[in-house]
């Protein structure tokens, strides 16, 4: 791959190689490249494979001459599974022995660094880097991924340990609520914090600390970029704001992209093959009346939630759109065969596809609620979508998302650590029938909140051109 020519700012771009980070930071990567800023975008051999297979990057980005991909290794060979839920362990180990040590180099080398302006590093690689590193010697900005309200909670985790808020105390202690993380009293419980704050001894617990101790590290950088925006997430960003000043709040940045570019496109950005088959059936529904089920990209689930779920589906009587990605079974990788008993509601009223194009989907005017394991891309399309959600969420940041889309913005109900068929008909029938008038009444605010927020005159918009004009002055 040629190094481009030209002497507008030049920006390093590396995202964590799972899907959710990959998506975004690409969609990021196209505004840069429409300000006439140069990406180089880094990612690892084995995601470049899976993106050039299942999307239309390369054609997408060849009509910008000065972007360019590049690789790294992961350590791992091409032929391994690198399914999060299972080798989560191993592939961070990898990362530090492997690709941290690669990464390093690369930026060492004077041929790739001379002309770097900046570096905007995935949060959750902050530890690629150490930050007395004086090696790099151009600013490095952080890119979250996540949500503000996730983001804050974990940046809170050290005090409510000094506090003696941590650990949980069992599964009766699950309902009480963390008073002192600023901006969400009387709001957060420990049932809402991060899986991984459930160790018992959080002082010494590897996991705990790692996560910690990284999103402390990205606020030391010289920029925080986020995929939110201030009509959304404003209380908790100024929170964040009094450690890491320098924010730019840019979401969301998929809503962004579509306002920048003058014509319509989908891009797609995705690591496994769509199944365009469901417009069609979604084609054939009746306005509202499908619940659109997907649990994201890394969500896996053993065979007795995978029914709890499909009979609650089956027997909510309504119609469903559902994604059953090849590896979304614990330990299985293939076709899921129809139960005998759910085999007539199934073909009377459900869709199953291994992959949809999820922001068309969700747009679809058939589809009336969104039954989503609260990833933070997942919440904002269905934010712009003005689209009612229905919680389930797995891990990570998205037990708090669900908390803020039932508790502070009213646009659904949370089914966190729940998952019995009675109450997913039951709340398939609250979002779609009972209730339906009142999430679809904050949905529709809050998405036009959204839109406001990333067209002219917006603060997502003013955030992401300042953030531009903040590059071009690093590169005089
Ligand atoms: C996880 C985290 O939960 C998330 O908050 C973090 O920011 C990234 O890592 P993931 O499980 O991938 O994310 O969920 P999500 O953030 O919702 O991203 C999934 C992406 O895949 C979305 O952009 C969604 O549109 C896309 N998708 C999902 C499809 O295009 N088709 C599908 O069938 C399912």
């Amino acid at each position: 791959m040629e190094e481009p020519q030209t002497t507008s700012p030049h920006v390093l771009l590396f995202p964590v190689p799972a899907q959710g980070h990959i998506n975004v930071m690409l969609k990021f990567a196209e505004l840069l490249s429409l300000s006439s800023i140069r990406v180089t975008f880094l990612t690892t051999e084995h995601s470049y494979r899976q993106l050039t297979l299942h999307s239309d990057v390369l054609p997408r980005f060849s009509l910008f001459p000065s972007f360019q991909f590049r690789t790294i290794s992961d350590g791992l060979p091409l032929s391994h599974p690198r399914i999060f839920a299972h080798h989560l362990t191993e592939m961070l180990h990898s990362f530090v022995s492997v690709t941290k040590p690669l990464f390093r180099d690369m930026l060492l080398s004077p041929h790739f660094s001379s002309d770097l302006t900046c570096l905007i590093l995935d949060g959750f690689f902050s530890y690629l880097l150490d930050i007395d590193d004086d090696f790099v010697k151009v600013p490095t900005f952080c890119f979250r991924t996540s949500g503000a309200c996730s983001t804050w909670t974990i940046l809170s985790i050290p005090n409510l340990i000094k506090q003696g808020q941590l650990p949980i105390k069992g599964e009766d202690d699950m309902d009480r609520i963390l008073d002192n993380v600023p901006g969400m009293e009387n709001l957060l419980r420990c049932r809402d914090l991060p899986g991984f704050c459930r160790a018992t001894d959080p002082n010494n617990d590897p996991i705990l600390q790692f996560i910690m101790s990284t999103f402390i590290r990205s606020t030391k950088f010289s920029a925080l970029i986020m995929n939110t925006f201030e009509d959304l997430e404003g209380p908790i960003l100024s929170n964040i704001r009094t450690l890491c000043p320098n924010l730019y709040s840019i979401g969301p940045l998929h809503a962004l992209l579509k306002t920048k570019l003058t014509h319509e496109t989908e891009s797609l950005n995705n690591l496994w093959e769509v199944d365009r088959s469901c417009l069609t059936w979604l084609g054939n529904q009746a306005a509202g009346s499908v619940i659109y089920v997907s649990f994201g990209s890394i969500t896996v689930m053993g065979n007795r939630e995978l029914m709890e779920f499909w009979h609650g589906l089956v027997n909510s009587g309504r119609s469903f759109l559902w994604v059953i990605r090849p590896d979304l079974l614990k330990g299985e990788n293939g076709e899921i065969e129809i139960p005998a008993e759910l085999e007539e509601g199934t073909k009377q009223r459900g869709y199953m596809v291994g992959w949809t194009p999820q922001e068309k989907v969700l747009c679809h005017e058939a589809v009336g609620g969104f039954l989503t394991h609260s990833g933070w891309n997942s919440t904002l399309e269905s934010i712009v979508a003005g689209k009612p959600m229905i919680c389930w969420p797995y891990g990570f940041d998205q037990l708090v998302n669900s908390r803020f889309v039932s508790n502070v913005w009213n646009l659904g109900l949370d089914m966190k650590d729940l998952c019995d068929r009675e109450t997913v008909a039951k709340m398939v029938n609250d979002v779609m029938v009972n209730r339906k008038e009142e999430f679809v009444r904050s949905a529709t605010e809050i998405a036009n909140l959204a839109r406001q927020s990333v067209n002219p005159g917006g603060s997502s918009y003013a955030n992401f051109d300042r953030l531009i004009e903040d590059i071009k002055i690093l590169s005089r």
